[in-house]
């Protein structure tokens, strides 16, 4: 069974206080976002188009679309790990085209757990060390950092792998190192990036129960993007994106076609 021990915020940084974290508050509001990419041959590829959509504290969120389609792109947006060519970007009610690079390392650092598509681990630090690296950014005593890293990957069945390195673990174990250091801080906003897709379907479904219950019991916001329509059940909400653009965004509807034929009307 998983269980989550919550350890109180050490955390003293600006906006996420400023705008009272209670529900109904719109933490993430996308306005107008255009995003292109230099082509190596010249010119630009525009893969966002006129993205606009509002998430609000305490969301569970899916984000959809065929491969390509700019979920990733969107996603490193959102996170903050990227900008937009242009159109307006609030997080935690404050434009980040106004906060300075060490404001924006703050939040993403304090407030938000990534979990990337292709895990991003460091390959030279054990597992223990990976899952350990965002809470020494915090703040965080040794002590308490060996602690907490230990029980998260206990939360994941990787208890008895701490020593080992990233390159020894298998694609679905690097996924579960991603998540248990996603989550080691108490982010008050998880970005998972196929957060499942290198797991079998018993690990998937145990994680995703997990997130269902960080986002009920403990109101995290969770943004996931995914490829399966069954994994997004465990969401509220589905946001579908198709060619760059939106083409869905409301409730889980009773089956996929709906998303389907929303990219034809586009
Ligand atoms: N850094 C980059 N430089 C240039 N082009 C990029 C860059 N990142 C993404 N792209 C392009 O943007 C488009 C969308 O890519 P993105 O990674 O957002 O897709 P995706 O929906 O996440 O796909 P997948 O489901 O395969 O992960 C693709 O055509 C891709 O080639
Ligand atoms: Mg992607």
């Amino acid at each position: 069974m998983l269980v989550l021990q919550v350890k109180p915020q050490q955390t003293k940084v600006l906006c996420v206080h400023e705008c009272k974290m209670k529900n109904e508050t719109n933490i993430i509001v996308l306005n107008k976002i255009n995003k292109s990419f230099p082509l190596s041959i010249g010119g630009t590829q525009q893969v966002l188009f006129d993205i606009n959509f509002t998430i609000k504290s305490g969301e569970f969120v899916s984000i959809m679309g065929p491969s390509g389609s700019g979920k990733s792109t969107c996603m490193n947006i959102i996170g903050a790990l990227d900008g937009a060519t242009s159109g307006t970007y609030e997080l935690y009610g404050k434009d980040i085209s106004t906060m300075s690079a060490d404001d924006l390392a703050t939040v993403r650092n304090e407030y938000i757990g990534f979990v990337f598509q292709n895990f991003n681990l460091l390959t030279k630090r054990t597992i223990l060390d990976n899952v350990m690296m965002p809470l020494m950014y915090r703040g965080w005593v040794m002590n308490d950092r060996i602690t907490r890293a230990r029980e998260m990957l206990r939360l994941v069945g990787l208890e008895k792998f701490e020593t080992y390195f990233p390159t020894q673990l298998s694609g679905g174990m690097k996924q579960r190192v991603a998540i248990a250091r996603a989550l080691a801080g108490n982010p008050k906003l998880i970005l998972a990036d196929e957060p499942t897709g290198s797991l079998d379907s018993k690990m998937g479904n145990e994680i995703l129960k997990f997130f269902e219950k960080l986002n009920k019991e403990m109101g995290i916001t969770i943004i996931m993007i995914t490829h399966e329509f069954e994994i997004a059940q465990y969401s509220h909400r589905i946001i579908h994106i198709f060619d760059g653009r939106v083409t869905y965004d409301g409730p889980v509807p009773k089956s996929e076609l709906t998303l389907l034929k929303s990219e034809k009307q586009k």
